[in-house]
């Protein structure tokens, strides 16, 4: 039995509890752990996914010859799923294309939400490949309490976020839900149904008896991008290319579902490349919600209010008082600064001696979160500055449904 035929009945999207130990939580929908934060470990064996070694960090940095993303660097993007089939057929001088998508539930993005984009970005520049950009405005209809309208609307917003990360239009088709589902994509949408009873869709999402039909009878909509034949506007006569597709870990469920019925449908199962969740402020045993403003830093927020936020909210791992502190030192562990720091902070010399000031009490809190205070604040403002730039033209362009003149380029 593969690892997803053995995990796709399973209860997975919950991790067992052991003695003394509070329940992790985790599913497109929502993220929890205990005190001690996520056990990505624990996660990566009960997914039965695989986790991302240097060996393979060191492989991906030869095939591109270029340095490896910090994100992946700093073990940030932990877990695969057969990324080693990808990287052998690119070797052989064949191609893949990139598949990521967004929920647009919200008006504004997060700094977490920003982790995949900025990451597929890299990956589309270094590979140069294709990309699809799913944007499920209908799960958020179902989930949400949004009309279809406003869901809609949501998508094209969240559109120029998307842009802004500075996506290759020549290479990238976004599309939503809405605009896009039916013809080749509706189809494999059924033969994909076809092959997932209710309850497997159960033991794999959680689904409870009072939750509607809509809710379950959705996964299929983020199935079939990972398969080339619900674009035949792009990769007609092309149906076994390969897909690769990157994301948080919370949206695994969907794709060991995909895995597990694609070679049933005579179609490649997609690989992935998963990351960890950039944790809200307080710390990480959650992600950050777009629910909750003070969990999160979005895109749209001003210096001011990172500032706040920071100050306010990150919780610290150092400790009660400057003389303690000065003797024991942060624990980096469960510091939010630093975790921060540890995404955005590019420059590795700086984050270690930061890391090393700090746990040994040389450094203080507030100047770790003042540094932070300013590598946000150029992240936000450089967002801000690209995605003013995004006119609806170049939403229409991204969203046309359309041949991509600059594929594999
Ligand atoms: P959504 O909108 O919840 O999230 C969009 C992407 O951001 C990732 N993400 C995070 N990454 C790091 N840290 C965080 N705190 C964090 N929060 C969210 C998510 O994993 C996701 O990659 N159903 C999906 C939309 C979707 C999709 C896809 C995502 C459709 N097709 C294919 C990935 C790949 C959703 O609602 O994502």
């Amino acid at each position: 039995m593969s690892a997803e035929e053995a995990s796709a009945g399973t209860e997975v999207s919950v991790v067992g509890k052991e003695e003394g130990e509070e329940q992790q939580v985790v599913n497109p929908w929502e993220v929890s752990a205990g005190k001690g934060g996520i056990d990505y470990d624990k996660l990566v064996d009960q997914f039965g996914c695989q986790r991302l070694d240097d060996a393979l960090v060191a492989r991906v940095e030869r095939l591109t010859a270029r340095p490896p993303h910090c994100f992946l660097r700093r073990g940030l993007f932990f877990a695969h799923r057969d990324l080693n089939e990808i990287l052998d057929l690119y070797e052989r001088g064949e191609r893949f294309y990139l598949y990521t998508g967004r929920g647009p539930s919200s008006e504004a993005l997060h700094l977490g939400h920003l982790i995949p984009f900025m990451f597929t970005k890299y990956l589309q520049d270094a590979f140069k490949v294709p990309l699809v950009i799913q944007l499920t405005d209908d799960e958020k209809f179902l989930w949400k309490n949004l009309t279809v309208e406003e869901s809609k609307r949501l998508a094209r917003e969240n559109a120029k976020d998307i842009i802004a990360c500075g996506f290759d239009v020549e290479r990238t088709f976004i599309f939503s839900d809405f605009n896009y589902v039916g013809g080749a994509f509706y189809e494999n949408m059924v033969k994909v149904a076809r092959c997932v009873t209710y309850n497997k869709v159960v033991g794999i999402f959680g689904f409870s008896p009072e939750d509607h039909i809509g809710k379950i009878s959705f996964p299929p909509v983020q199935a079939v991008p990972s398969f080339p034949s619900s674009f035949p506007h792009l990769f007609s006569g092309n149906d076994q290319l390969r897909c690769l597709i990157p994301c948080a870990i919370d949206q695994d469920p969907y794709f060991r579902m995909t895995r597990d019925v694609a070679p049933r449908i005579g179609y490649q199962k997609p690989s992935l490349i998963e990351s960890r969740f950039f944790p809200a402020l307080q710390g990480e045993n959650t992600k950050m919600s777009a629910s909750d403003p003070n969990s999160a830093i979005y895109v749209t927020d001003s210096v001011k209010e990172i500032k706040t936020k920071v100050n306010k909210y990150a919780f610290s791992g150092g400790q009660d008082s400057i003389e303690l502190h000065r003797k024991l030192g942060a624990n980096l562990d469960v510091d939010v600064p630093i975790k921060y720091l540890n995404f955005f902070l590019e420059d590795d010399n700086e984050l270690e001696h930061i890391k090393k000031e700090y746990k040994e009490g040389r450094m203080l809190t507030g100047e770790v979160k003042q540094r932070l205070v300013t590598v946000l604040s150029e992240l936000v403002a450089r967002h801000q500055r690209a995605r003013a730039q995004v006119t609806e033209e170049m939403v229409d362009a991204f969203m046309a449904v359309r041949p991509l003149p600059n594929m594999f380029g």
